[in-house]
């Protein structure tokens, strides 16, 4: 049903112009996430990212936590809140990075990834890539291994997919 869910989820999504600053073209996935059978969709698809299954699962604040905690969910795995700066008691790393629209820093919380545990990164959107490679370094500096970067949307104009290396890119819809 892999066509019929992409078709789903891809009706769902709508964009927005201007948002968060003038010239940015925004997705939100808001109606997406409302919707149960688009929400099943979406999570399925994400959680079909690698051949072989992952250990845990890396959600990127904010919108990766409601899909990372879904996708961990749907594989019986744990989530990993990796967090804008500041938000966590206890923090293994720290890491910044430049954002389409300014600069950020997230963290990783301690204690929490095991080292070579294979962990899937999740997150709604690949723009330029700042975000999720900051997350694959944060889990790399762990000990732990990405086996993939899940998102719903790539934006190939803005070439994150470069910015990420060899890591594995599965990304259900380009706009
Ligand atoms: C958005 C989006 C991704 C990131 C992608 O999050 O949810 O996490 O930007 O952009 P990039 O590939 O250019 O790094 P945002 O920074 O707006 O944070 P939020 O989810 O906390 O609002």
């Amino acid at each position: 049903h892999g066509t019929a869910d992409l078709d789903l989820v891809a009706g769902l999504l709508r964009d927005v112009p201007d948002f968060p600053t003038p010239g940015i073209r925004f997705w939100d996935l808001s109606a997406m996430l409302a919707d149960g059978p688009g929400l099943a969709a979406t999570t399925r698809l994400l959680a079909a990212a690698t051949a072989e299954p992952p250990d845990v699962v890396v959600g990127i604040e904010a919108r990766g936590f409601l899909l990372g905690a879904a996708v961990a969910h749907s594989l019986g795995l744990g989530v990993v809140a990796v967090r804008k700066q500041g938000k966590l008691p206890v923090v293994a790393a720290s890491r910044s990075y430049d954002l389409e629209y300014g600069s950020a820093t997230l963290e990783l919380p301690a204690g929490v990834i095991r080292p070579g545990a294979r962990a899937l990164l999740v997150d709604d959107v690949l723009a330029t890539g700042g975000t999720a490679a900051a997350a694959c370094a944060l889990v790399e500096g762990a000990g732990a291994a990405v086996a993939a970067v899940s998102v719903v949307l790539e934006l190939p104009t803005l070439e994150g997919r470069a910015r990420l290396g060899e890591h594995p890119v599965h990304a259900l819809l380009t706009r």
